[in-house]
């Protein structure tokens, strides 16, 4: 059976797909509250994974779930950096093809999901309360210009990614 915590993380999935859906149409933002509460909820939700449950399977399993983190790391990335810019047409169909394809990897045998099944499982109320303990991370105004690298690196460095020492925040 999925623990309350998993169980938390995949309705956040769910109800991510239908924020978007419902600030979303024919390939423009029809209703920018619901855009924005699409993406802090976003947001929050790859800070719990990134702040609260990687570093939870990384003292679980050291070295070997190292390349899982990795690349959830780069999507983690990718789907920030879709959200930094005005939302047009080209922008949303990437995200939402991004999003379908990273929750499915997440929630597929053997991935994040499962790795939490199967090695978090005593640990189900120590990660509801510190992802609850998490602060609530300010929107970013959206940005088309010379600022993307900034931006990019203020959510980067808010949701508890990795940011290069080269770009200023
Ligand atoms: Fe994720
Ligand atoms: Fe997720």
């Amino acid at each position: 059976m999925a623990s309350r915590f998993l169980t938390r993380m995949c309705r956040q999935h769910a109800e991510s797909l239908a924020l978007f859906a419902a600030a979303t149409r024919g390939g423009r933002v029809v209703d920018l509250k619901s855009y924005d509460r699409f993406r802090s909820a976003l947001v929050q939700h790859i800070a719990i994974e990134e702040r609260v449950l990687m570093p939870a399977l990384t003292r679980k399993l050291g070295p070997a779930f190292e390349a899982t983190r990795r690349k959830l790391q780069q999507d983690h990335e990718g789907i920030l950096a879709l959200l930094v810019p005005t939302p047009n047409e080209i922008w949303l169909q990437d995200l939402h093809e991004f999003l379908l394809h990273h929750f499915a990897v997440e929630e597929s045998p053997g991935q994040l999901h499962a790795l939490c099944t199967r090695h978090l499982a005593g640990d189900d109320r120590r990660l509801r309360e510190a992802a609850d303990r998490l602060p609530v991370i300010p929107l970013e105004p959206f940005e088309d210009g010379v600022r993307v690298p900034q931006v990019l690196a203020r959510m980067k460095a808010a949701v508890g990614l990795p940011v290069r020492a080269f770009v200023s925040v």
